[in-house]
């Protein structure tokens, strides 16, 4: 005991001497305060959950690993850890630190790793951290900071990792940053900032990986990320207020790999993922999206993994992974879909891994193609369960024998019913409908052709589209809706056709012209539009057309004429004595149906003076 306390004392005073004349010694190496734990071998000293209070006494100068973890530590004054010059790692987490005086750390210059988790900071002083040129991984998560002020982390030009989430943080000072520019890794998360500024950004030259989670931001500006041009990796998790990504947001960025997860996206965000061609990993899981549309993520050439687990989704549109010809993992387990074609794929050679558990299969011959590689392909140790039909209801994909393949896995090719033949002849303006309903299993889609080879399907606008039922309706009728309709039915097993003809006769031309000025004139009421009505309203006789025509063109001699007498006039008064001189004027139709000038259109007179 006594020796123990004699080399204590020894110690203080060489802390004195040490204090005076900066020379660092080792002749102290074997002291370790109470009731911590302290290898020499690395020089560390471990005093995590001791409830300490102060700094404890006895931790040896050369010390490069001090665990101070969990104990009842207020604050860092500039003097505390003055001695320790050699300190490498600096644990002070889960403290209650609420002060830290400016250059508390100045002193070691060693220091490369420094956790400040789990404390009560509200502010980190400007000057905290001065002069750490070496450290590389700062911890400052799991604080009250409520603001990150300018110029905070200056002079950390080696630090690599930055945690500051699960902070009150409001706000992040635009030039917060400035100085980190070996930071490689940027966490910030459970914070109630409403945005990120990308000039914030800006100053994170070599950032990797960035990791924003659990914030309330509901959109990102254009090109947030734009100076971030060595970013790989970006997640954005759990901003349960984002609903839409702008075309521009990513724009800058070249990353491998994007997590959009937990937000309220309803839809794959195309445009915006536009130029990540270098792209291998998407992870777009816990978002609303029900429907992959076709193409929808066509530019991303080297994408390997795709995961949309738990999204909703309930359609895969054929090529909705068009353009993918190295997707290799595809996970899309807990989700709502029936079916996963083969058509879906630009191309499933290259697939190998494949989670499609957790989803209401129909085990019919869309799913044949996954059937056929179940030995190569790897389910993940989750295969594919059928949910229906009855028979095979409950059983893993990789359950089946080759003799039950095609016993199971079949569609039914679609046949339309009631095959009557359906000619229609109409008036212009009436609504006229073709039926055409169809059975088969899968359920079959039914689009028709119009006679001018254009698709009307149910989602078709305008006056042509298919109901539900598969019903072509046509409103308005016009002349040139008149011919040959083909209906076609059609599934994973094959497709049916029909044909039906509509014949829609027109109104006589002259009262059709008018028919068309009232339109013009804002009496559309199409349902009204009864022939007996119009025709009676506007009847010409050819009288008057002719009268009024022939009056035109007494004006207009009359006007030429007195053109003439003019010049003749004038020349002669002149006394220019030529002989000759030509007219041109010009003349267009003025209710032509193509006003085309050229052709007959300029005409020349040609005149002899005598
Ligand atoms: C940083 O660490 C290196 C050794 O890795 C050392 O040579 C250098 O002096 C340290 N820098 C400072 C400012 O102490
Ligand atoms: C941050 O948000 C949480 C919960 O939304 C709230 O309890 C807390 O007071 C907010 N902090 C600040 C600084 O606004
Ligand atoms: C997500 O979107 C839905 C529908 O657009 C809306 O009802 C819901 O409130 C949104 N959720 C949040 C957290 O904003
Ligand atoms: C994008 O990143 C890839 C590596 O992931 C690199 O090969 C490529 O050159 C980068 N492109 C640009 C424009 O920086
Ligand atoms: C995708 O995101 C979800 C939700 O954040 C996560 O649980 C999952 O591990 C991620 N998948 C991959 C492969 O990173
Ligand atoms: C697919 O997603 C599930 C659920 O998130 C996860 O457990 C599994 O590890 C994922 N599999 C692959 C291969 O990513
Ligand atoms: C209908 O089926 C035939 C062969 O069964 C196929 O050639 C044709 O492309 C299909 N048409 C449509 C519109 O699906
Ligand atoms: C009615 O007006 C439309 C639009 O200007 C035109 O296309 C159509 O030919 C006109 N109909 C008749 C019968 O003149
Ligand atoms: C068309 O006329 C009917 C009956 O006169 C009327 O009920 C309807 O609202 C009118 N529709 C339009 C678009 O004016
Ligand atoms: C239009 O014709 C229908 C029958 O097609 C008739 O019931 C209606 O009374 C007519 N309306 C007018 C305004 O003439």
């Amino acid at each position: 005991m006594a020796t123990c306390l004699g080399q204590q004392l020894g110690c203080l005073l060489l802390h004195w001497f040490l204090l005076q004349t900066v020379m660092v010694s080792s002749i102290c190496s074997q002291g370790c305060p109470q009731r911590c734990e302290c290898s020499a071998k690395y020089k560390s000293v471990s005093c995590q959950g001791k409830r300490l209070s102060a700094l404890p006494d006895g931790i040896s100068l050369d010390t490069k690993v001090l665990d101070l973890s969990d104990n009842r530590l207020r604050w860092v004054e500039h003097g505390d850890l003055l001695p320790y010059l050699r300190l490498e790692e600096l644990d002070l987490s889960g403290n209650t630190i609420s002060v830290l005086e400016p250059n508390a750390f100045a002193s070691l210059q060693n220091l490369r790793t420094l956790s400040l988790r789990r404390n009560q900071l509200k502010l980190v002083p400007m000057g905290t951290f001065s002069r750490l040129t070496n450290l590389t991984s700062l911890d400052l998560s799991g604080n009250k900071i409520v603001i990150l002020l300018d110029f905070t982390f200056q002079d950390l030009r080696s630090l690599r990792k930055l945690e500051v989430g699960d902070n009150d943080l409001v706000y992040i000072s635009n030039k917060a940053f400035l100085g980190l520019v070996a930071l490689r890794e940027l966490t910030i998360e459970r914070c109630n900032l409403t945005s990120i500024s990308s000039q914030s950004l800006s100053y994170l030259r070599s950032l990797v990986t960035l990791r924003l989670r659990y914030l309330s931001i509901s959109a990102l500006e254009d090109q947030n990320f734009r100076k971030l041009g060595g970013l790989r990796g970006l997640e954005i998790d759990h901003w349960p207020l984002l609903e839409y990504i702008s075309t521009h947001s990513l724009q800058g960025l070249n990353l491998s790999w994007l997590s959009i997860t937990h937000t309220n996206l309803t839809s794959v965000p195309t445009s915006a993922l536009r130029n990540l061609a270098y792209l291998t990993s998407l992870n777009l899981s816990y978002n609303p999206i029900s429907v992959l549309e076709s193409w929808a993520l066509r530019d991303l050439v080297r994408l390997k993994e795709l995961h949309m687990v738990n999204t909703n989704l309930v359609t895969i549109q054929p090529y909705a992974l068009g353009g993918l010809r190295q997707i290799s993992l595809l996970n899309l387990s807990t989700n709502g879909l029936v079916t996963l074609e083969e058509g879906a794929f630009q191309s499933v050679n290259a697939l190998e891994t494949l989670r499609l558990d957790r989803n209401p299969l129909a085990c019919d011959c869309r799913l044949l193609w996954i059937l056929q590689r179940r030995k190569t392909l790897n389910f993940d140790g989750a295969a594919p369960v059928c949910s229906s039909p009855v028979e095979v209801q409950g059983r893993a994909l990789n359950a089946f024998s080759d003799s039950a393949l095609f016993d199971h896995f079949t569609c039914q090719k679609p046949k339309i019913r009631n095959r009557r033949l359906q000619q229609i002849t109409a008036r212009e303006g009436q609504v006229v409908s073709f039926l055409c309903h169809a059975e088969g299993e899968p359920k079959p889609i039914i689009f028709w052709i119009s006679p001018q080879r254009r698709r009307i399907t149910t989602k078709s606008g305008g006056r042509l589209t298919v109901l539900p039922d598969g019903t072509l309706e046509v409103r308005y009728a016009q002349v040139t809706d008149s011919g040959t309709y083909i209906c076609i039915a059609s599934n994973a097993g094959g497709n049916d056709t029909y044909f039906a003809t509509l014949t829609v006769s027109g109104l006589p031309l002259d009262a059709a012209l008018m028919a068309n000025r009232t339109y013009y004139a804002g009496d559309l009421n199409d349902t009204n539009h009864n022939d007996t009505r119009v025709s009676l309203k506007f009847t010409l006789d050819l009288k008057t057309i002719l009268i009024s025509t022939a009056m035109g063109c007494i004006m207009f001699l009359g006007v030429v004429l007195f053109c003439f007498i003019l010049l003749f006039v004038w020349s002669r008064g002149r006394g220019q004595h030529k002989n000759n001189f030509s007219v041109e004027y010009s003349f267009r139709k003025v209710d032509g149906p193509a006003a085309s000038g050229g052709q007959g259109g300029a005409r020349k007179f040609n005149m002899k003076m005598i």
